[in-house]
């Protein structure tokens, strides 16, 4: 469909959206094979939920808590894209041993294998509002989307379930509801934000990693905001010089806040939201946290 100005083609499969420029229609179905091993780690989320930081994290947790530079591969080498063709499946098929492998594809699109072998998986969520306003940004700076039209109308779009990989509620849902299967952890940004220790320790527990005091310091302090911000091998600067994201339209690594909703939406949008909301978590034990 037209994301108002961007050309962007995109299709739904199992009631999903996926964009047609990188991922072709086939390629989903293609994916319910690729072969998952154990050994594998998954972060998975709905776009703009915080991916790329727990990435890092998991990274380091996984690295003997050694942080990443600017000589680091980027991040996305380390740690592909499973749906998208570069350096995605293909890069991750021809690996030896484990893998790090991020996915926005909701769970009952993940491929077979996920539920054959049982790789661990770290789900992070975030709350709508400051999910939307980090999409409208992203959308923007993305070349290939080039989004033109208006923040309200983006907003509308989100919450009819129009944008990439929406629905937004059967995406999160679709995880939470299976957040007790022991290789699935959920997290939220809201309490990775407020508490990074002790979700650092969370992930370590899950991913069965001993760590010290001193390490969870370490990586708090490499995977703060301001330090990724200034570091290219996570903030995806190399997109600009490689023409995916336009140079004047701001940058990956935004604000990094809870509750940056609040100076976009006004009180009509609010509403539009909160109905939203209660309409889809009325009969869950799902909450989000908005604000600090
Ligand atoms: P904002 O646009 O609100 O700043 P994803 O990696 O899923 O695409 O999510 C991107 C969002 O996570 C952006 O949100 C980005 O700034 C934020 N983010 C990335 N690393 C972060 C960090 N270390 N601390 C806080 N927020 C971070």
């Amino acid at each position: 469909h037209q994301l108002f100005g961007a050309e962007v083609s995109a299709y739904r499969y199992n009631g999903h959206v996926f964009p047609g420029i990188m991922i072709t229609s086939g390629l989903i179905k293609e994916l319910q094979d690729f072969q998952f091993t154990p050994d594998d780690i998954i972060v998975a989320s709905y776009p703009k939920a915080g991916t790329t930081w727990v990435q890092e994290i998991v990274y380091m947790l996984t690295h003997d808590c050694l942080p990443s530079d600017h000589t680091s591969p980027v991040l996305e080498t380390r740690f592909p894209y499973l749906e998208y063709p570069y350096p995605g499946w293909r890069s991750l098929a021809g690996q030896e041993g484990r893998r790090w492998v991020k996915t926005h594809l909701p769970l009952h699109l993940l491929p077979h294998s996920f539920t054959q072998c049982g790789p661990k998986l770290i789900y992070i969520s975030r709350n709508p509002r400051d999910t939307a306003v980090s999409y409208y940004y992203f959308m923007q700076l993305l070349t290939q989307c080039s989004y033109k039209g208006t923040f309200s109308q983006f907003i509308h779009m989100f919450v009819n379930d129009v944008c990439m990989y929406s629905p937004f509620f059967s995406h999160v849902l679709g995880y939470w509801n299976n957040r007790h299967q022991p290789n699935i952890l959920f997290i939220t940004y809201e309490q990775l934000h407020h508490n990074p220790k002790k979700v650092i320790k969370e992930i370590a527990d899950f991913l069965e990693i001993s760590v010290s005091p001193d390490d969870i310091e370490s990586i708090r302090t490499c995977t703060s905001f301001t330090n990724m911000t200034h570091n290219t091998s996570v903030n995806y600067q190399h997109w600009k010089e490689w023409g995916f994201a336009h140079k004047d339209k701001g940058n990956f690594l935004r604000k990094g806040e809870v509750g940056n909703w609040k100076s976009h939406l006004n009180e009509e949008q609010v509403l539009m939201f909160e109905e939203w909301e209660q309409k889809h978590l009325k009969n869950t034990d799902l909450k989000f946290i908005y604000e600090e």
